[in-house]
């Protein structure tokens, strides 16, 4: 099956559970935001009950959404071209989640390495729901008949899995009606690693603050950081490959690439044998030159939760006006009565 038949649509999601992190905005915001267009429909959703598959405190939950949504808006996802909203407020989302559970395999679920990583040792103790996760982020994607998921290297697999339920659903049927979704997963930004450790994932929850940078840092806090970074003793070398073997610098490279919407390789260009006490103030100027309009109009977005909420809501409306009418269609494919 192609997806010829389905008209372009793009959705993504992140969760509210800690704050945004350059992870976050190299390897999603910042892609969703040069994907808008007035001629596709672009759904960007803060996924708050994927959030509670780990324990949140609720005011931090409802203040993490409000977050998200800021940081949204303030890098540049206008909510009148795009639609941007919060998933509990479409209940429609967990409604084809409960079809996909029983769509989905065991097997297909016990092989997802979020789940593995995240359970840990103590997997009879996570929650249902971080089990179950990935079928509600199908439904999230499938609800609407998105056919393009930009997101950071981390979710191939999910949405790898997203597609099987897709035809799954499909082949049972015997109908075309859900797309087969595409990742996008593009540029230098898709996986940020940790700044104390180049062979870890850049995340929300990491042990020590000085790993990751943080949407809402100061100044004084990136240039501190990137100071700090882990590097190795070599200067940047002169070609791309010269990278080979060594994932902090080739980590700091991507940042800078990301940022300055520059290639790997003309990065290495302008800083071919530089030290790391030239290349990592340049850094820190960069990020903060890019993250402090942004971190100053989240604050002042986040001043406001009500007009957040507003914004939140009319998202949610026009959400559901896609999302209702493919649910009515699923439960009639399947049988249930209306
Ligand atoms: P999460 O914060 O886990 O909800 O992730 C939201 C989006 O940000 C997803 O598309 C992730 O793939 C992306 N993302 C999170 N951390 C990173 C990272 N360190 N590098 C690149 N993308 C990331
Ligand atoms: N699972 C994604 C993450 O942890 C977040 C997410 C939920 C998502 N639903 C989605 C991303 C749908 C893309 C599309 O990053």
């Amino acid at each position: 099956m192609t997806n010829n038949s389905f008209t372009p649509r793009v959705f993504s999601g992140i969760k509210p559970s800690g704050g945004l992190t350059l992870g976050n905005y190299l390897g999603a915001i910042k892609r969703w935001v040069d994907m808008q267009s007035p001629d596709t429909d672009n759904i960007y959703c803060a996924v708050d009950l994927h959030a509670i598959t780990v324990w949140q405190d609720p005011k931090g939950l409802k203040a993490g959404t409000r977050e998200i949504a800021a940081g949204m808006l303030a890098s540049g996802i206008d909510p009148e071209t795009s639609i941007l909203f919060n998933q509990s407020q479409v209940p429609e989302h967990t409604e084809l989640a409960w079809i996909f559970n029983c769509v989905a395999r065991v097997g297909w679920m016990n092989r997802m390495t979020q789940f593995k990583d995240k359970a840990g040792k103590n997997a009879e103790k996570a929650s249902l729901g971080l089990y179950a996760y990935p079928s509600l982020m199908a439904a999230d994607i499938l609800l609407y008949h998105a056919t393009h998921v930009p997101v950071g290297e981390d979710q191939k697999q999910h949405v790898e899995l997203t597609r099987d339920i897709a035809n799954k659903f499909n082949n049972d049927f015997g109908v075309e009606f859900f797309p087969v979704a595409e990742p996008v997963i593009e540029g230098p930004g898709t996986r940020v690693m940790n700044l104390r450790d180049g062979t870890k994932k850049m995340s929300k929850s990491g042990e020590s603050d000085m790993e990751r940078i943080n949407m809402l840092d100061d100044a004084d806090k990136i240039a501190k950081k990137f100071k700090k970074a882990k590097t190795d003793p070599e200067p940047l070398p002169k070609t791309l490959e010269g990278l080979a073997g060594r994932p902090e610098a080739k980590n700091l490279v991507d940042i800078y690439s990301g940022l300055a919407d520059m290639t790997p390789e003309e990065v290495i260009a302008e800083y071919a044998g530089a030290q790391w006490g030239r290349f990592k103030p340049a850094l820190a100027d960069l990020a903060v030159s890019k993250l402090a309009p942004i971190s100053d109009e989240m604050k002042r977005l986040m001043d406001d939760p009500a007009e957040i909420d507003r914004k939140l809501a009319a998202g949610a409306d026009r959400a559901r006006s896609i999302a209702a009418p493919i649910l009515d269609q699923t439960y009639d494919i399947v049988g249930l009565l209306r």
